[in-house]
């Protein structure tokens, strides 16, 4: 029996969805949906999707949902963004834009797209690329004067393929 997707009354969200371009929203196929990050998302398996980048250590939902009220009480910092299955009501995709403000190029900002990670059972279907269109409009509409981000030498086709370029070196020191 399929399960028919009903919008949540109100969505908790880390920022307005009118951020979100409609011209990435309208290239999903309709059973996905593209929204910023919810502050009930820790169920719909934000976690689950980021493990497939990184480290995750689950500290639990408290602690998610604190993590997600001290992001929003910067604003117009954080920007992290998801894609939901709605027949499922799991989250498939997610991704970060943090905006960087600066005393350089006339107080100009930057945007640093972190944290991209699509679920292994829906990679390869463009999901990436939209979360990475989607984090670009962000910064772009926000006046940054350019958007980067740091990747391993595999995925540089990928980031190719949404138009970035590779420039300088990434350096690191790990506390
Ligand atoms: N090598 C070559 N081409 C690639 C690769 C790759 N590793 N990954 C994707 N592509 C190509 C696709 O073939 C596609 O090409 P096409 O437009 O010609 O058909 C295009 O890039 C878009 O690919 P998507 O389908 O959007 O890729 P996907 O949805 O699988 O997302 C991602 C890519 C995010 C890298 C995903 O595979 C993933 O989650 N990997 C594990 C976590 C990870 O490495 N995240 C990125 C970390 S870097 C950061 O966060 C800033």
């Amino acid at each position: 029996m399929s399960t028919t997707y009903s919008e949540p009354a109100s969505l908790d969200l880390l920022f307005p969805q009118e951020l979100i371009s409609p011209e990435v929203s309208a290239q999903l196929p309709s059973d996905l949906q593209i929204r910023p990050l919810a502050s009930t998302d820790y169920k719909r398996g934000h976690l689950d999707v980021l493990s497939v980048l990184s480290v995750v250590n689950d500290l639990g939902e408290v602690a998610w949902v604190n993590q997600f009220h001290a992001m929003r009480a910067a604003p117009h910092t954080y920007y992290s963004i998801v894609i939901l299955d709605k027949a499922s009501d799991k989250i498939v995709a997610v991704g970060t834009a943090f905006i960087e403000r600066k005393f350089l190029r006339g107080l100009g900002s930057v945007g640093h797209i972190e944290d991209v990670a699509v679920d292994k059972s829906q990679q390869g279907k463009k999901l990436g690329m939209r979360i990475i269109q989607a984090l670009t409009y962000i910064s772009e509409n926000n006046g940054c004067y350019k958007s980067i981000l740091n990747c391993n030498d595999a995925n540089i086709p990928f980031y190719q393929k949404c138009g970035y370029v590779q420039k300088e070196n990434e350096m690191a020191k790990y506390a």
